[in-house]
């Protein structure tokens, strides 16, 4: 026998979260469908458990069957966006319902039966919306839409990711990613904005983004963006920052106390770690970009050194690169087994068979901390991995030197990641980026699934239960999204 509680939930209508779809008959005629973007997830099952209990009734699917569709602080130029991008991505679910506003909901809700709708309830755009150029539709997160390499809108990304960087300068990470996702949505957008009336509705354009790009149709150039781009701090800040080994932080310290130059870094070799001095040594090789044909050399390198360490290992690029980027700022991989556990302490082994062919200029190992105690960093993954610098012996003639007389090779930074086959999905998921991709990612699951999704696996922390992939595609599935390829994730 139940305890009463749990039987009292149990045969109420609806009682069991948004996922009981018990058709109403109390009023027949009026299907509803509750648009989660703007309410929320939790607000959503709320709403969708009160209705369903007094009657009404209520998909968790948008379908051919829903007469009433209802949002949440969405303007009628927006909701009419919504219900056209649904037209053309799922034509066969689409239905002529009602677009509406919650007051008519939470009326209907407060009245136990379904209010009559005025005006006021819909959400109607008075003139039939012009041809482009107008507004389109764009689902929030990032990892809901392709995102390719080349895009429209490149001059106004720029501008709002050098006002990203800078806020990140300044410790205001919430401003820069705010500004960051406003260039990624013009990143994936289908076409050039030539008017400001292309922004309504889009998601994550605030005033200040909203401003610059203003700024930019009507004279241009952005005031701001210039300034910013030309001031000493800016500009300090960006050359100690592409330095290896050194953060925002150390930056900012350097700044602080009066450093500028790289000469200035070279006096005081006392303040710089190993990696830094590293770093400030090949500095000119490495603020070149890496070209396609290196990361390729490379990995020919690098599989050529695991295989002779442990035969069967694979060795996948990924990064910038596997999303299709012709160069990059350094080069990553990803080793595995296809045998759980014989990829653990593989690492050591390759390193010291690329340096006794003298391809390593500087290597920092650091072994696996997964599972360590006090490992709960949610930036940084816990596999093992080294980051270094090769030494890439480049073809005749390429020398990126100009005197002639220097040896033929570059330094080059390359990122070694050890994953077992197990998480193996996450880690290349992960390691794919872009960065904000991945955050994105991350957020999405967090908050529209309540999963909690990192390189090395997805969880459901209510339940506390793991789910076990064999692919990238596998983990977009249980997310609930539509598969992007590595090409379409350049967010
Ligand atoms: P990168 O910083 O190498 O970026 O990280 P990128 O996209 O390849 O671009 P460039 O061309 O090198 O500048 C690649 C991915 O690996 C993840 C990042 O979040 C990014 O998604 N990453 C990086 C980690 O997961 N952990 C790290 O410690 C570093
Ligand atoms: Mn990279």
């Amino acid at each position: 026998m139940l305890p009463k509680r749990r039987r009292a939930r149990i045969g109420s209508p609806g009682g069991n979260a948004a996922s009981s779809e018990r058709p109403s008959t109390r009023f027949p005629g009026i299907t509803i469908y509750l648009v989660e973007r703007r309410m929320g997830r939790s607000r959503r099952a709320f709403l969708t458990r009160l209705a369903r209990s007094k009657g009404f009734r209520v998909l968790d699917a948008c379908s051919s069957e829903v007469t009433h569709i209802v949002m949440e602080q969405t303007s009628a130029e927006e909701a009419v966006c919504w219900q056209e991008h649904r037209a053309t991505a799922a034509p066969s679910e689409c239905t002529p319902a009602t677009l509406l506003d919650i007051s008519w909901l939470t009326e209907s809700l407060a009245a136990g039966q379904p209010v009559p709708m005025e005006s006021r309830h819909r959400l109607e755009v008075a003139e039939p919306r012009k041809a482009p150029p107008s507004s389109i539709w764009m689902p929030a997160y990032a990892c809901q839409r392709p995102t390719p390499l080349t895009h429209h809108n490149i001059s106004l990304s720029e501008a709002l990711e050098t006002l990203a960087e800078a806020a990140g300068f300044e410790g205001r990470e919430g401003h820069s990613l705010t500004f960051l996702r406003a260039a990624s949505v013009l990143r994936a957008l289908p076409r050039p904005v030539v008017a400001l009336t292309q922004l309504r509705g889009l998601p994550h354009f605030g005033e200040h983004s909203f401003r610059v790009v203003q700024e930019l149709l009507e004279h241009g150039v952005c005031e701001e963006v210039e300034r910013v781009r030309h001031s000493e701090r800016f500009q300090t800040m960006k050359l100690f920052t592409q330095i290896f080994g050194v953060g925002v932080r150390t930056a900012d310290r350097w700044y602080q106390e009066g450093l500028r130059t790289l000469d200035d870094l070279r006096e005081q070799p006392q303040r710089l770690t190993q990696q830094q001095k590293a770093g400030v040594q090949y500095y000119q090789d490495l603020s070149t970009p890496v070209l396609q044909p290196d990361a390729e050399a490379l990995q020919q390198l690098v599989e050529a050194a695991v295989e002779q360490v442990l035969s069967g290992a694979t060795v996948t690029l990924t990064g910038g690169f596997r999303r299709g980027k012709l160069q990059g700022h350094d080069v990553d991989f990803l080793i595995t087994h296809p045998e759980e556990g014989q990829e653990a302490g593989l690492l050591p082994r390759v390193i010291r068979c690329l340096q006794d062919q003298g391809l390593v200029l500087y290597q920092q190992y650091q072994h696996s901390l997964y599972g360590a105690p006090g490992h709960h960093s949610h930036t940084m993954d816990a596999f093992e991995r080294s980051f270094c610098i090769f030494r890439l012996p480049q073809p005749p003639g390429a020398s990126v030197r100009e005197d002639p007389s220097c040896p033929a090779w570059k330094a080059v930074r390359v990122d070694l990641v050890v994953a077992p086959i197990s998480q193996f999905p996450f880690a290349l998921l992960g390691w794919t980026g872009s960065k904000l991709f991945q955050r994105e990612l991350r957020r999405f699951s967090r908050k529209e699934k309540g999963l909690c999704l990192n390189s090395h696996g997805l969880f459901n922390p209510e339940q506390n239960t793991v789910f076990h992939v064999a692919s990238e595609e596998d983990i977009f599935r249980h997310l609930g999204l539509e598969y992007l390829p590595p090409e379409q994730r350049n967010a």
